[in-house]
């Protein structure tokens, strides 16, 4: 079986899945490129090198650029705060790499282009770190969209609210500064939400847009009763309209209590409704018009064998898939685009248009005005 060099950036929250993917996806998906963990890297010696020996890399820096310059690596991950995405990722396609990059792309629109236009000069695949749009429900939810089986699909209704920071007292952090992580919720999982959109009707090409930061400041430090400013977005709620003519509704927050994960979406059709809701990740809620009065509703359907590649990881029906089973999909995805079996998705020229989107709520709200979305790359 042919291998391949990963060198993984950060060793947080999506280090750890990343590396939890690279792990298990020869594993699960058999008859694929293997990955072997040649280099992580990140700022700290001491925590860098343990993590090296619990993800099972064979060496550690905590100089990036000794990751992106190493000739034994082809595959550079990118899981830093968004700040440091731009510099890293092109400098990877510069030095000849595959770049598979968490989202969003960058802190401002600017930096996403300079991405999208560095992996338009390159031959190497890119990939983003859209995890929640590899789940198989929402795959089958495409594919019956496409066959028609809910008919012409006229609206989207979506929602992604999260509690990370709904305590006004949590101290202040990276996230909350517009230097590392640009936009607010937008950035951080609007993004994630106008990828499904995408994924399933294509597109945004319209928008108006409202945003709110709630909580405006926020503790320096745990118990501190030093406060500094918020400088991004808490609450993003937009009327969109996409390129298939369907409107739509998408509304995010990152202070809802009681919501942990929660993107739920509806596509409403001609003929049908789909129902879908990350917290209940392997349940599709489908309604098929026309059914008999007295049995007529929706029906509940669990993931199984027929939602590849669901089949990969478990014989039985129902027995469900978690958040970092997503991401070794995505690691399959990855490596079989890299191997020219799969066209990747969403690529830099994909993300863009994601970008533009967050972005576009951004401009929208802070002009009162609709905002047009730019569809060429
Ligand atoms: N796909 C998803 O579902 C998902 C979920 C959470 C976060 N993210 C994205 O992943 C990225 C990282 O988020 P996180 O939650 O893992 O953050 P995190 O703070 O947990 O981890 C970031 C890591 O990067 C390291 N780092 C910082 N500067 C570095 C440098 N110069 N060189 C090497 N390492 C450096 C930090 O020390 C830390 O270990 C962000 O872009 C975020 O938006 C994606």
């Amino acid at each position: 079986m042919a291998t391949i060099g990963i060198g993984l950036i950060g060793t947080g929250f999506m280090g750890k899945a990343h590396a939890i993917a690279f792990n298990a996806v020869s594993a699960v998906f058999g008859d694929i490129l293997r990955p072997r963990l040649g280099l992580l890297c990140d700022v700290e010696a001491k925590r860098t090198e343990q993590k090296s020996e619990e993800f099972g890399f064979e060496r550690w820096t905590t100089d990036w650029r000794e990751v992106v310059k190493d000739p034994s690596i082809e595959v550079v991950a990118i899981t830093t705060p968004n700040h440091l995405h731009r510099e890293m990722a092109i400098a990877a396609l510069e030095a000849g790499k595959h770049v598979y990059c968490e989202k969003p792309m960058a802190v401002s629109l600017a930096d996403a282009e300079a991405m999208a236009d560095a992996a338009l000069g390159s031959d190497r695949i890119t990939l983003l770190g859209y995890s929640f749009a590899k789940n198989p429900l929402l795959s089958a939810a495409k594919h019956l969209v496409a066959e028609g089986l809910i008919g012409k699909v006229f609206d989207f209704r979506g929602f992604i609210d999260e509690d990370y920071v709904a305590d006004p007292d949590l101290p202040w952090s990276w996230r909350l500064r517009r230097e590392n992580a640009g936009l607010g919720v937008l950035g951080d999982i609007t993004c994630h939400l106008v990828s499904v959109a995408h994924l399933l009707l294509g597109p945004i090409t319209d928008l108006t847009a409202l945003t709110e930061t709630v909580h405006k400041t926020r503790p320096e430090s745990n118990g501190s009763s030093v406060r500094r400013a918020v400088e991004n977005d808490d609450v993003a709620h937009a009327l969109v309209r996409f390129g298939s003519s369907a409107l739509g509704v998408l509304a995010s927050s990152r202070i809802a209590h009681g919501r942990k994960n929660g993107i739920r979406i509806e596509l409403h059709g001609s003929n049908g409704t789909i129902v879908f809701d990350q917290e209940r990740m392997n349940e599709l809620e489908l309604y098929v018009a026309g059914e008999r009065k007295e049995i007529s509703g929706f029906r509940r359907i669990l993931t199984n064998a027929e939602h590849s590649p669901y089949g990969l990881f478990c014989q039985a029906p129902g027995h469900s898939l978690g958040f970092n089973d997503l991401k070794i999909i995505e690691v399959a995805h990855l490596l079989n685009a890299i191997a020219g079996r799969e066209k990747p998705f969403p690529t830099f020229a994909d993300g863009i248009l994601i970008e533009r989107v967050i972005h576009g709520f951004a401009e929208s709200a802070r002009r009162g005005e609709w905002v047009q979305i730019a569809a060429s790359v």
